[in-house]
């Protein structure tokens, strides 16, 4: 079913059940407003943890914290009806053990109204999915390029050329034998891509991979041209927000300067004598 069609939010077996399907559409949101204006359009949202890059002007996402994904999450939830929501799991809320990532992933889905939960990890963390979603928390995985993880991936390169594809691959494996409903695969050659979809029981969503994966996720602030501090090559721009609207600070600020702002029909007039305010 097509986004606008859909009157209420799939649940994770819907999305997983788009395998080989309809191409499956998602971007990532951290407010109310930009939520509003994908919900018609995408299957899911994400409230990633690049918030921390793109909203609070931290280089990494190493320092995004519960509190802030939650706080986010909550404002995105409040602009959606028809798009499932799911909510990443911060570095170090999640990679001690099953406990620990049962414990905040279960305050994420109970603060924010979360349909599912996503984690970065592969075969490392299969334990923690299968713990998770054999208790009620379904869990969306996420590998190859996983940002958390820059400091041991020696910095934000594709990942899984040559032989390290079946690394990759028996990660993918892993975290679909777990029970995750659907897997972000993140800046990885195409052809990898294109066999990780094939071999998959389970949806993957492309970042940087293939236009053969199961469904497509960017930022939304780098398809928009909000975040311009640097572009990754799987980034398209869609538009110029930002320029946009440096220039339209820019005009203001010349017009409060020239006393041009506010003009006649911005202005109150005094009140007509006798009359009620
Ligand atoms: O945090 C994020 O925005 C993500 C997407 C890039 C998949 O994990």
């Amino acid at each position: 079913m097509s986004a606008t069609a859909r009157k209420s939010a799939p649940l994770p077996a819907d999305i997983r059940a788009r395998k080989g399907g309809a191409p499956l559409v998602s971007l990532t949101a951290y407010t109310t407003p930009m939520a509003q204006m994908m919900d018609a359009h995408c299957d899911f949202v994400l409230v990633g943890d690049s918030v921390g890059m793109v909203l609070h002007g931290l280089e990494s996402t190493l320092g995004v914290t519960m509190e802030m994904m939650i706080l986010h999450a909550q404002a995105v939830k409040r602009g959606l009806s028809r798009a499932m929501m799911v909510v990443d799991m911060p570095f170090g809320a999640y990679e001690e053990g099953p406990q620990q990532a049962f414990r905040n992933a279960a305050r994420l889905m109970a603060e924010t109204g979360a349909g599912a939960v996503k984690l970065e990890g592969g075969e490392s963390m299969a334990e923690t999915i299968a713990f998770l979603t054999a208790r009620g928390i379904p869990v969306m995985a996420h590998v190859g390029l996983t940002p958390q993880s820059i400091n041991t991936l020696g910095g934000y390169k594709v990942q899984g050329r040559g032989d390290a594809g079946d690394r990759l691959m028996a990660d993918a494996r892993a975290v679909a034998g777990a029970g995750a409903f659907a897997v972000v695969l993140e800046k990885v050659p195409q052809g990898l891509a294109d066999r990780v979809t094939a071999e998959l029981p389970i949806p993957t969503i492309g970042i940087g991979a293939s236009a053969g994966c199961d469904g497509q996720i960017l930022v939304v602030d780098d398809m928009l041209g909000l975040f311009t501090a640097f572009k990754p090559k799987f980034v398209k721009r869609y538009a110029s927000l930002g320029e946009q609207a440096e220039a339209a600070i820019a005009a203001y600020a010349e017009e409060v300067r020239a006393r041009t702002f506010p003009a006649a029909e911005h202005v109150f007039a005094d009140a007509a004598p006798g009359a009620k305010s």
